[in-house]
């Protein structure tokens, strides 16, 4: 055999080996790390501020997210490539793991006034699905916000407000009521609030 059909056989075969070995999930580690905590920190919690922490995200939300991303069903800098080199099972197992992280925050430069404002706000607006104060995943995945980074939140407010990213009607109605009451002011406060939560739960 001539060294360029072994180098290729070598290849191929780690190829076929790394694919047939991620959806396993003893492998976990080995495709998380490689491929997902580069940018979303160990167990899912990201060093920031522009990638999203992930770590106990719902099980469903999380591959429904993975999907949508792979099919271009929601906007992203960076999601869609990734999750295009992925299946459902490998989303699956993914899920499994970080489900079970615990988010860890991380101190953030925040206003104090604002985030006063902002507690506020979310008590009226937000609560009602993004419980105790976005500590918990509400129903119908509804994010975690507690302890997210702020600049993740204003790109992702901002995709929002353009209606590139998709969120339900209900979410869209308090926001905009929000909005008309208490003015663009109020989403900086509420991401200075969100950003102001560091407890570990
Ligand atoms: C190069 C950095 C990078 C890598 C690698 C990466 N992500 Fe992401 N991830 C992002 C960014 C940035 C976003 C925000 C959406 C966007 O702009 O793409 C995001 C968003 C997400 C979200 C949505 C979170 C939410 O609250 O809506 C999930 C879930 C996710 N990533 C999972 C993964 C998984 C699983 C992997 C590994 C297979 C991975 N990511 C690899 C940067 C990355
Ligand atoms: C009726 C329930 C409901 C209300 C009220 C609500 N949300 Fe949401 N929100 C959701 C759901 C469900 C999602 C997940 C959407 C998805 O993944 O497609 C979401 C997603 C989000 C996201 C995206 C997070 C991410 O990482 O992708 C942000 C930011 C957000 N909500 C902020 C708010 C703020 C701020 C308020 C108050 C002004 C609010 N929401 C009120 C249900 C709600």
């Amino acid at each position: 055999m001539d060294y360029k059909t072994t180098r290729t056989l070598l290849l191929v075969s780690g190829l076929l080996f790394a694919t047939t070995t991620w959806a396993n999930e003893d492998n976990l580690p080995l495709m998380i790390l490689n491929s997902c905590i580069v940018c979303h920190g160990f167990q899912g919690s990201s060093l920031g501020p522009a990638t999203p922490s992930i770590a106990g995200i719902d099980k469903e939300d999380f591959v429904e997210t993975m999907e949508a991303y792979k099919n271009d069903e929601i906007p992203s800098t960076i999601m869609g490539r990734i999750a295009k080199g992925y299946t459902h099972a490998d989303f699956q197992v993914m899920a499994k793991y970080f489900s079970k992280q615990t988010f860890v925050r991380y101190p953030q430069q925040v206003n104090l006034d604002k985030a006063k404002q902002g507690a506020v706000l979310h008590k009226e607006f937000c609560e009602k699905c993004h419980k105790n104060n976005g500590y918990s995943f509400g129903d119908e995945g509804a994010s975690i916000l507690a302890g997210q980074w702020m600049p993740y939140l204003r790109f992702n407010l901002a995709d929002i407000r353009a209606n590139v990213r998709e969120i339900p009607k209900k979410m869209k109605k308090r926001l905009d009521k929000m909005l008309k009451i208490h003015g663009e002011e109020s989403l900086e406060a509420l991401i200075n609030f969100y950003g102001s939560l560091t407890e570990r739960k």
